[in-house]
């Protein structure tokens, strides 16, 4: 990225119109997972959920998705990108999904900013393994 400060286009575009972002109330969205996490550098928070279908063929995939967050206009553009990857992704696909493909989707962020990108997957991993351990038998993790 040429100019440290800008924004690109992709980034302006998701952070004025954030795709599958949770609206007034969150107890709306029925989630089979979700995850909160907290930015230790800026104390922001992010929440994300989940909801999970299995495909004929026994795969298990996010087939909805929904988050909101306290953080800055590079926590909400990273978060909208990761809402629209993981979308339709196997849970063990989009659990792989990483700040760089983020950063990558979005046509970069300000390396300073980088940090803020790192919120949304962090709390998709947790939306990922609260699913998973709520469907775990009684006594199995
Ligand atoms: S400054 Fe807190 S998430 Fe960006």
């Amino acid at each position: 990225m040429k100019n440290p400060w800008a924004y690109t286009e992709t980034v302006k575009e998701h952070f004025l119109n954030p795709r599958n972002f949770l609206m007034g109330d969150e107890t709306k969205f029925k989630a089979d997972g979700e995850g909160i996490v907290g930015n230790p550098i800026c104390g922001d928070q992010m929440l994300i959920k989940i909801q999970v279908k299995t495909r004929e063929n026994g795969e298990e995939y996010i087939s909805d998705i929904g988050w909101k967050t306290y953080g800055c206009a590079s926590a909400i553009a990273s978060t909208s990108a990761l809402s629209e990857l993981a979308k339709n992704r196997t849970l063990e696909d989009a659990d792989k999904i990483s700040a760089k493909e983020i950063c990558d989707y979005l046509g970069g962020l300000p390396e300073h900013k980088f940090h803020c990108s790192v919120l949304g997957h962090q709390a998709l991993h947790k939306a990922i393994k609260n699913y998973q351990e709520k469907k775990a038998p009684e006594g199995a993790s």
